[in-house]
């Protein structure tokens, strides 16, 4: 039995669709049964729990045999993730699915990558197989910039010029499947990508194409971009850990492009001017 954690979330909502339509059995994880009701797929089996309640993940795991494991970036996330390692370890689970970012590393100075690092040194040691999905910046999050493409034709990040192959949700969910499916994928990392990096001139560049009307990319400061996340109700430690990103990507080291993806699928990844045309509506 398979177990999505972080199922009504960006990749683990997608991950439950795809295993719906394949019609493999499967239990997805929330804290709020209501609003998982609202977004996964009818018929799927919905189990309540909070990853803080260790008591109670022994409960969920009982009888889970494959995990697909994402969390959201916080403090907490390695002591929730290590967790379901100990507990899945304890239970014989036999293969964890984890989400990661692109580029984790122990020695990075940025938390995320680094606190993605200890989770998978944790699970490498712990004897389960392992898929490791190395994920570069979601497209899906541009869409967290649609008020100010409709209301100021204006998309504001601190990228500089820097180029990002960002990654379709959807390529990740593929992969997670297949992963979940098919042990010949086991104890490997997946660095997965959009097809060719782009900066955020170029996203400007598709949304004007795709939109016919000007929408311009404008750089803003590390500084303005934290005030605003702060101000849009991100807590610090997060709007911190995004920042961090952000020097990655402003000194171009989010630009690596992968096969993966076709490796595994036997397609291309997906390009970022198909996703934006595919969903212009949402920025118009
Ligand atoms: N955003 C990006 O561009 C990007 C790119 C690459 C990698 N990543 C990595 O992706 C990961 C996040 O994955 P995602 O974006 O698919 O997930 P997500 O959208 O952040 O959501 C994850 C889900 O986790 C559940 N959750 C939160 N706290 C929980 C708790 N205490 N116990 C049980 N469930 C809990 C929530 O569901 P309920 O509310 O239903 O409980 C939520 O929907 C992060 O590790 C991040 O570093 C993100």
């Amino acid at each position: 039995m398979i177990l999505v954690i972080g199922a009504t979330g960006k990749t683990g909502s997608a991950v439950c669709r795809l295993l719906a339509e394949k019609n493999i059995a499967f239990k997805a994880l929330t804290r709020n049964k209501d609003k998982a009701r609202k977004i996964l797929p009818a018929n799927c089996e919905i189990i309540q729990g909070d990853l803080s309640d260790k008591s109670r993940l022994y409960e969920i795991i009982e009888g889970v045999t494959h995990i697909y494991l994402a969390t959201p970036p916080e403090d907490a996330m390695v002591a929730y993730q290590n967790c379901v390692i100990d507990v899945a370890a304890e239970h014989g689970v036999q293969r964890i699915v984890k989400l990661s970012g692109l580029g984790p590393s122990l020695k990075s100075k940025a938390r995320l990558p680094r606190l993605h690092a200890e989770i998978e040194k944790h699970l490498k040691e712990s004897g389960i197989h392992y898929s490791l999905l190395h994920s570069n910046l979601f497209m899906q999050v541009l869409f967290g910039d649609a008020t100010s493409i409709k209301e100021d034709g204006k998309i504001y990040a601190p990228a500089a010029d820097g180029k990002i192959s960002f990654t379709d949700i959807n390529n990740v969910a593929e992969i997670a499947v297949q992963c979940l499916q098919d042990d010949s994928n086991d104890n490997q990392v997946f660095k997965i990508t959009g097809a060719q990096a782009e900066s955020y001139n170029n996203v400007a560049v598709y949304l004007s194409s795709a939109l016919n009307r000007k929408v311009e990319y404008q750089p803003v400061s590390y500084s303005q971009a934290r005030q605003s996340m702060i101000s849009a109700g991100y807590d610090e430690w997060l709007s911190d850990a995004l920042i961090e990103l952000y020097e990655i990507y402003s000194a171009n080291d989010g630009c690596y492009v992968s096969d993966d993806y076709k490796k595994c699928t036997g397609k291309p990844a997906s390009q970022l001017l198909t996703f934006i045309e595919e969903h212009s509506q949402q920025f118009a």
